[in-house]
């Protein structure tokens, strides 16, 4: 029989976790048909969002480094009568990621929905890294510029079907922050004050910038944090219907209902948060 702690963990984990639902009828009437490009699409969220992409008859251009998930993900959209296109590579390499930017300018004269998904985290104190500069390369390179430069070279495209960008965003930046993720938070950060600036620079040509403040998701990513794995989080299929369902509505963000609440109060009492943080350290 559960006991009572196990029932008290179930419950806060269906109130901080709730279910994400979305029927694929809701998903193949706003996507079928339309063009839509995912960064990150091999694994993780971003794979799970491609099948449910996928699923619903969008046409897919996919983006990410094992080439082999990226064409067997298109072989799928092609055995379903849709157009399916990918390119593998790795997007902290600028040389490769300036070709495929002007690939992609050639060839995409339209795009309705650009998610912005591939990205990498790392924890490290910064006194821990004092020999890896690579380390705030790798995850701006990724989580910030590639952002920015497929942005500039899909906009011509969105702007032709008034199309939106989804960024997938950790809820972790609407806190003060914590230590040991320097690098992880300082890129998404980065790339969230470019969503919000760009959100009323498009707002003219009719593109949309969308910020998803992802809570925990079990992912490769998330796991190899051992303490995360015993914590209660979404699945992927969870995260791709919180990615969907912001695209449908045309919110401007997501963020769990709790942040909502928490975010602000954990502002209001920063010298509080710090002096846990210390100790954290
Ligand atoms: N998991 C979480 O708890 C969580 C929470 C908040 C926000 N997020 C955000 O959600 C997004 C997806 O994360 P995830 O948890 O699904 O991670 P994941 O399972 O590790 O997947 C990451 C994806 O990005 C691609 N990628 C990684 N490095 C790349 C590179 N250098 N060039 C091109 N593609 C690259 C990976 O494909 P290849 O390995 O094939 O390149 C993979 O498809 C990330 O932006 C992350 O910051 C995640």
């Amino acid at each position: 029989m559960a006991s009572i702690k196990d029932k008290l963990l179930a419950i806060g984990t269906a109130l901080a976790y709730p279910q994400v639902r979305l029927k694929p009828a809701i998903t193949k009437e706003h996507f079928s048909g339309k063009w839509v490009l995912v960064t990150g699409a091999s694994h993780g969220i971003g794979r799970a969002l491609t099948e449910k992409l996928i699923d619903a008859d969008a046409n897919v251009f996919l983006i990410a480094r094992s080439e082999a998930e990226l064409q067997c993900l298109c072989d799928r959209a092609k055995q379903r009568g849709n157009r399916a296109d990918y390119c593998a590579i790795d997007l902290r390499n600028r040389e490769k990621l300036e070709l495929l930017c002007q690939k992609l300018k050639e060839t995409l004269p339209q795009l309705d929905y650009f998610f912005c998904n591939a990205g990498k985290s790392i924890h490290r104190k910064i006194t821990d890294a004092l020999d890896r500069l690579h380390d705030y390369d790798r995850t701006i390179d990724l989580n910030y510029r590639a952002l920015v430069a497929l942005s500039l070279a899909l906009l011509p495209a969105l702007k032709a079907s008034k199309g939106s960008i989804i960024y997938s965003s950790s809820v972790s930046t609407l806190y003060p922050m914590a230590p040991g993720w320097s690098a992880y938070h300082a890129s998404k950060s980065a790339a969230n004050t470019w969503c919000e600036t760009a959100n009323s620079e498009f707002a003219p040509l009719g593109i949309r910038v969308q910020i998803a403040y992802l809570p925990l998701v079990h992912t490769a990513m998330s796991d190899v944090n051992e303490r995360y794995q015993q914590l209660p989080a979404y699945y992927p299929a969870d995260a791709a219907n919180i990615l969907l369902r912001l695209a449908i509505r045309k919110g401007k963000r997501y963020q769990p209902w709790w942040a909502k609440l928490s975010a602000p109060i954990a502002y209001l009492f920063a010298p509080i948060v710090h002096l846990f943080y210390k100790r954290m350290v």
